[in-house]
Parts: C-alpha cells; sequence; structure tokens
C-alpha cells in the first residue's frame, strides 16, 4: 500500500466521525507488516472528556485484534487547512507500541506530510522508563 491510499484511507473515516460537539472529524489508519489496515475515527461524548479520538480508535482496534508490534505507518486525516497533528494523549499510546512509527499526517485538501512519532514526541516516557 502507498503512503497516499493509507492517507485516502484514514480520509475515507472522516464520515464515520461522531462529532456533534466539536464538528472536527478526524480519521486514522495503521498500516501493519502483513497488510492489513485498522481505521479509525473520533467519537465524541456529551461527557466531553471521555472522547477518544480517531488514532486511538485505530490503535484500539489493532491491539485488540493482535496486532501490537508489526505496525509500519499511520495516516491521520482531517479537513481544516492545518495538518492535523497528532494530539499528545495519542502520541503517548502510540508511543507505547511503536516508538518511531511513520506518521502521514494530512490536511483537507489530501497534502501530507511524513514524519516519524520520534521526532513528535522525543525524550518520551515509555515501557523501558519504567525499568
Ligand atoms: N482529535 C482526534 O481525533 N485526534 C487528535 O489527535 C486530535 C483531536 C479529535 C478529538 C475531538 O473529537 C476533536 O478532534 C476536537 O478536538
Amino acid at each position: 500500500m502507498t503512503d497516499r491510499e493509507l492517507v485516502q484511507a484514514a480520509c475515507s473515516m472522516l464520515e464515520r466521525a461522531y462529532v456533534p460537539y466539536s464538528g472536527f472529524p478526524v480519521g486514522a489508519a495503521l498500516l501493519c507488516a502483513d497488510g492489513s489496515v485498522f481505521t479509525g475515527c473520533n467519537v465524541e461524548n456529551a461527557a466531553y472528556g471521555s472522547t477518544i479520538c480517531a488514532e486511538r480508535t485505530a490503535l484500539l482496534k489493532a491491539v485488540s485484534e493482535g496486532h501490537r508490534d508489526d505496525w509500519q505507518a499511520m495516516a491521520i486525516a482531517g479537513r481544516g487547512e492545518d495538518y492535523c497533528w497528532p494530539c499528545g494523549s495519542c502520541r503517548q499510546m502510540l508511543y507505547e507500541f511503536a516508538p518511531n512509527l511513520k506518521l502521514l499526517v494530512a490536511r483537507g485538501d489530501g497534502d501530507f506530510v511524513v514524519t516519524t512519532l520520534g521526532a513528535l514526541l522525543p525524550h518520551a516516557f515509555g515501557p523501558k522508563s519504567l525499568k
């Protein structure tokens, strides 16, 4: 799967986002080594703090289906003018399983930046920190 196809998979999740409070849909798609793709969207809640981001929806789907150590890349897409950078909580959750995950961060016009989780979350606290 190409980077652009993974971004497209993230974009296709925008219509599934449940965003009655923010009106800000986000889509994510996580590619694994065997070619499987776990998608996600943000799912908001009337108790705002219970909202789940798109990235964490995709992450939880992957881990709960047995994919936790074969992640190749995640695409994140929004509809805004700016690139849809992952929030701090999502960076931290991703770090647990893939400290240097390749990230494709897209904006509404489909353009995307290729970066890594390591670049976005340097000196992170992770499993090794507990040893
Ligand atoms: N959101 C995500 O889904 N991912 C992020 O990394 C940033 C924020 C969602 C949460 C909320 O539903 C909306 O965007 C506005 O914050």
